[in-house]
């Protein structure tokens, strides 16, 4: 017999109700390590509006580019209101915030530096610290001058110098405001989307290209690493702790058919690939692993599909984004594990969610944050969450249909409102850790 719930009546066992009884669990708040990090992220092209000297401002213009038919145009117009914004995310208790600058306006031409540029980002960097966050900046987040990308960009034979120019220009200008350095946002992301999928300028396909590609930015990003330090540590007066690494973008696979050789094979070869390449041919020049955590791919190995890099990405009816991406917050304890082989501390650089109408985000933040947590008490040495995004911005070849904020974005008046998940995330912040009342986002009684 069921009851008007369909639940099965069972002579003494009311077990719904029993359920927080029978399992009892801990009502302090789940606290992280002093002194971590609580921020979110940006970067200058999806966010600032007006970036109209780099090769994505034509590129999008290309009708075909950008999925919803827009161009990042005014974007958030965080260019003007970044103080605003960064009053909502101190309001909001973040200590920290990562975001990049434009090579593009600050090199507007090679070899010129324009210095309204230069200035306006040092305003941007103090107006952080007047707030006392801690600054995570990126030098390079896909976009390219023009002049640089008419040169070839990534292929130019002057590309590693006219690099290693910029970012030690950035470190003589900005070295005494920035806590951690970011020489580079996911190269494998990058080289996939503009020399594999074609999707990103300079909308290449080819193989030769992308390895050629690989190969250049990971001698781009030791030079740019010897340079940071060298400048760093040697001035007076300079940010001498100042730390340097990149942000990678951690793919978790899975084979799709747990019986399948080929399947398993083939992601020992993505996941080295595409996750761990990099690092091992830049060995010695990171000094924190940043990890941007939103994909898992259980794959399905298929010799036949040349184009896509024979493989598929398997989703079946699991949950997903608002962009089809698969959900599954326990994914990144398996990245931080993975990534912890080098032994050196770990910085979460992004982790976010496309999910306009806010019903996910709470609950993958803190289900997120429960895994983090455990990989600490496992032993890593996690240094900081920056959650992507600050703000809903134009998510690149997407356009602005992929809603990733805290804080929603009206385009048509700019007004910034904070969603329900930037309070949650607020609370955390907050506590230094995640309170026992937001356990109910995943459901009270989890045990933990
Ligand atoms: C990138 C961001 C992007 C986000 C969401 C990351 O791969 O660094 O630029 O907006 O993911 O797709």
């Amino acid at each position: 017999m069921a009851d008007d719930h369909g639940h099965a009546a069972h002579a003494g066992l009311d077990y719904l109700s029993e359920l927080p009884q029978a399992r009892p669990h801990i009502h302090e708040t789940r606290k992280f390590p002093d002194g971590f990090l609580w921020g979110s992220a940006t970067s200058s092209h999806q966010v600032e509006g007006g970036n109209n000297n780099n090769e994505w401002w034509d590129w999008e213009k290309i009708p075909g580019h950008i999925l919803d038919g827009t161009v990042s145009g005014r974007a958030c117009e965080h260019y003007t209101r970044y103080e605003e914004d960064f009053d909502i995310a101190k309001s909001l208790h973040q200590n920290a915030h990562r975001l990049s600058v434009e090579w593009s306006r600050i090199e507007p031409e090679e070899g010129k530096w324009d210095m309204d540029a230069v200035i306006h980002y040092r305003r941007v960097l103090e107006a952080l610290k007047a707030r006392g966050m801690k600054v995570m900046l990126t030098c390079w987040h896909f976009t390219l001058p023009k002049w640089f990308a008419a040169k070839g960009g990534w292929e130019s034979g002057e590309a590693l110098r006219l690099f290693d120019r910029y970012v030690s220009f950035l470190a003589a200008e900005y070295g005494d405001l920035v806590d951690i350095w970011v020489t580079m946002n996911e190269p494998m992301v990058y080289l996939v989307q503009s020399y594999g999928a074609g999707i990103w300028p300079p909308g290449a396909t080819n193989p030769l290209r992308n390895v050629h590609v690989f190969g250049k930015m990971c001698l781009a990003h030791k030079a740019a690493y010897r340079s940071l330090h060298r400048i760093l540590d040697s001035r007076p007066g300079v940010n001498a702790k100042a730390m340097v690494g990149i942000a990678q973008n951690i793919i978790t696979f899975e084979p799709y058919r747990k019986q399948s050789i080929r399947d398993g094979v083939f992601v020992w070869f993505a996941d080295k690939a595409f996750n761990r390449q990099f690092f091992i041919w830049t060995k010695g020049t990171h000094d924190f692993i940043g990890i941007n955590y939103y994909f898992h791919y259980r794959i399905k190995y298929v010799p036949t599909k040349i184009e896509q890099l024979f493989y598929e990405v398997h989703t079946e009816n699991r949950e997903v984004s608002d962009l089809g991406w698969e959900i599954n917050t326990q994914g990144i304890f398996d990245a931080i594990i993975s990534m912890s082989r080098y032994g050196k501390p770990i910085i979460i650089t992004e982790h976010g969610v496309a999910n306009a109408d806010d019903g996910k985000r709470p609950r993958i933040i803190v289900a997120a944050l429960k895994e983090i947590y455990h990989a600490i008490q496992s032993g890593v040495d996690i240094r900081g969450y920056f959650h992507w995004s600050l703000m809903d911005n134009f998510e690149w070849e997407k356009g602005f249909s992929g809603r990733f904020g805290l804080v929603a974005i009206d385009y048509v008046t700019m007004k910034r409102t904070p969603r329900r998940s930037a309070y949650v995330y607020a609370d955390i912040c907050k506590a230094n850790g995640v309170p026992h009342s937001l356990l109910r986002f995943m459901g009270h009684g989890v045990r933990w």
